[in-house]
This record gives structure tokens, C-alpha cells and sequence, in this order.
């Protein structure tokens, strides 16, 4: 099997796959990274939600040949380990999630939102955030939070998409 780089998080990474092998199972089983989790499988729900080189991808049905040498970034790497990404802060000070189990892929999909629209409509936000599925109902908490970012309420600016890159909160 080939030998597939790539960064998650903000460090190299190399892993001896198949690169038709989901980029979740790669995540979780080789990677030991379980806060991308596993929902339906087809991509359909959006609970696997990842970023790849800033964009939200469907960990669940992208293979892992297909960020050889790109930028992965988890929930679990929004965090520098002390401060909380804006976006994650903004999930905390609304008590968004119930369950929380759909709630990491929630999160990296409005990362990817404010990345490329930092002031997004209603509108802009729904369609957005459409294909992340929550069975709890928190939707409109989602969107609060993310009215919240976009207005500046934790430190204003682009958003980022990377890992460690620390806004503060205010
Ligand atoms: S918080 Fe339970 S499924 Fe979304």
C-alpha cells in the first residue's frame, strides 16, 4: 500500500493506506482521532465534518488519496489547547448541543462558513448548514452562535480555518 502524507491539525501525518480508504476510518482507526465521528456513512447527515485545505468535507466518502499532501483540520484542532476557537466559544456560551453528537461536525461546517462569508445571512446560514442533520433540534442555537461569530462577538476578522490560530473572546 502507498505511503500518504498529509497534515491533520497542523501536524505531518503518514500513513500507510489504501487510498480509496475512507478519510474517517483513517482519522479514527490508524490516527487515533475520535472526535470526527461516524453518522450515516453516505454522506448525508454531515457528523463526520472535516476541513480539507478549509473547506467541509464528508470524512465518510472522501478517500484518503484524496488530500495527499493537503491540510486536514478536526474540532480537535480548532483549540490550542487553552483558548477555545471563536466558533467553539460561541457553541459553549449558547449550551448549542444536547446530545452533542452531531455537534463537531456542526462546528467545522460553520467554520467553513465564516471562513469564506464572515457575515452571513439567515439565508446564507441555512443553506450553509442544510446538510448537517441534528436529531436534538438545535438549530436555531446554531444559528445564534453563528450570528454571534459573524458580528464580531469573538474578536471579529476572518475566521480561521487552521489550527491554532486563537481568537480571544470578549
Ligand atoms: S445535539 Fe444531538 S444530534 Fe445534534
Amino acid at each position: 500500500m502507498p505511503v500518504i502524507n498529509f497534515n491533520v491539525d497542523g501536524k505531518p501525518v503518514s500513513v500507510d493506506a489504501d487510498s480509496n480508504e475512507e478519510l474517517l476510518w483513517v482519522l479514527r482507526d490508524r490516527l487515533g482521532i475520535h472526535s470526527v465521528k461516524y453518522g450515516c456513512g453516505v454522506g448525508l447527515d454531515g457528523v463526520c465534518t472535516a476541513l480539507v485545505n478549509g473547506n467541509a468535507v464528508r470524512t465518510c466518502i472522501t478517500p484518503v488519496g484524496a488530500v495527499a499532501g493537503k491540510s486536514v483540520t478536526t474540532v480537535a484542532g480548532l483549540s490550542d489547547g487553552t483558548n477555545l476557537h471563536p466558533v467553539q466559544q460561541a457553541w459553549v456560551d449558547n449550551d448549542v448541543a444536547q446530545c452533542g453528537y452531531c455537534q463537531a461536525g456542526q462546528i467545522m461546517q460553520a467554520v467553513a462558513l465564516l471562513n469564506k462569508n464572515p457575515h452571513p445571512t439567515d439565508a446564507d446560514i441555512d443553506k450553509a448548514m442544510a446538510g448537517n442533520l441534528c436529531r436534538c433540534g438545535t438549530y436555531f442555537r446554531i444559528r445564534t452562535a453563528i450570528k454571534q461569530v459573524a458580528a464580531g462577538k469573538y474578536g471579529g476578522g476572518q475566521v480561521p480555518a487552521t489550527a491554532n490560530t486563537v481568537y480571544s473572546a470578549k
